[in-house]
């Protein structure tokens, strides 16, 4: 029986200390740890949260925080986690959309984030598109000979934007459709070449 069934209901809001943002941050490092993502951008998310609790949003359970999911307060969704017991309850839909009607409210028309693969069909379940990013890791010495080569292979016939990131090319699939394949065979192509789905809503 789900604790929606026994009548146990689970706050969603925003945080409301900085105590609690810590305690957030504790849920959130337990599910999104081993995720460099998180690890990159955790220090910077902390302070931000810390700053203004509210782009925070928890669901507490008779006190206890069971998920969490944070965002920027301009386009960006930041961490979203729900404890492996808690989840498919709705809880991850309910923080996102809070996380979404604070971006709204603060004049945002999109929100997005970059999506590990297990979450992709969850994000599609909210209502966001895909679109399949291609960047190259720092082992990656030229990647030029490697972007001539899968436009020339795995991507030849798509339509591909190539953008330049803090001086780093990235290749953008314009094509809404999730399609693991591809992915696989974008990063085959070489070592260092990662292809991840992101994310995002109009709102
Ligand atoms: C992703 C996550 C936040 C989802 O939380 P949740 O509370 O279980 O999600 P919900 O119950 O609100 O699910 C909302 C919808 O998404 C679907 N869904 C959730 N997780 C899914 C998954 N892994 N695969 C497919 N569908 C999924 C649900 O079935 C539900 O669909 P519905 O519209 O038919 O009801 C949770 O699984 C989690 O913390 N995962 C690990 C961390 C993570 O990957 N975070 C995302 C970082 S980018």
């Amino acid at each position: 029986m789900s604790d929606r069934e026994r009548g146990r209901v689970i706050e969603i809001r925003g945080a409301a200390s900085a105590a609690e943002v810590e305690a957030a941050m504790v849920v959130l490092d337990s599910v999104l740890g081993n995720v460099r993502g998180w690890q990159l951008s955790r220090a910077q998310q902390r302070e931000l949260y810390l700053a203004t609790p509210t782009l925070l949003s928890i669901a507490v359970d008779d006190g206890r925080i069971v998920g969490a999911a944070g965002c920027d307060g301009a386009s960006g969704i930041g961490g979203v986690a729900v404890l492996d017991e808690c989840r498919g309850q709705g809880l991850g839909r309910q923080l996102l959309e809070r996380a979404e009607a604070i971006l709204r409210e603060r004049g945002a028309d999109t929100a997005g984030l970059g999506s590990l693969d297990g979450a992709v069909a969850f994000y599609l379940r909210c209502g966001y598109e895909a679109k399949l990013l291609v960047q190259f890791a720092p082992e990656v010495d030229d990647p030029e000979p490697v972007i001539a080569d899968l436009l020339a292979g795995v991507l030849a016939g798509r339509i591909v934007d190539r953008r330049d990131w803090q001086g780093h090319p990235q290749l953008w699939l314009r094509e809404s459709s999730v399609d693991w394949e591809l992915k696989r065979r974008i990063e085959d192509v070489a070592g260092g070449v990662v292809a991840q789905y992101v994310m995002d809503k109009r709102l």
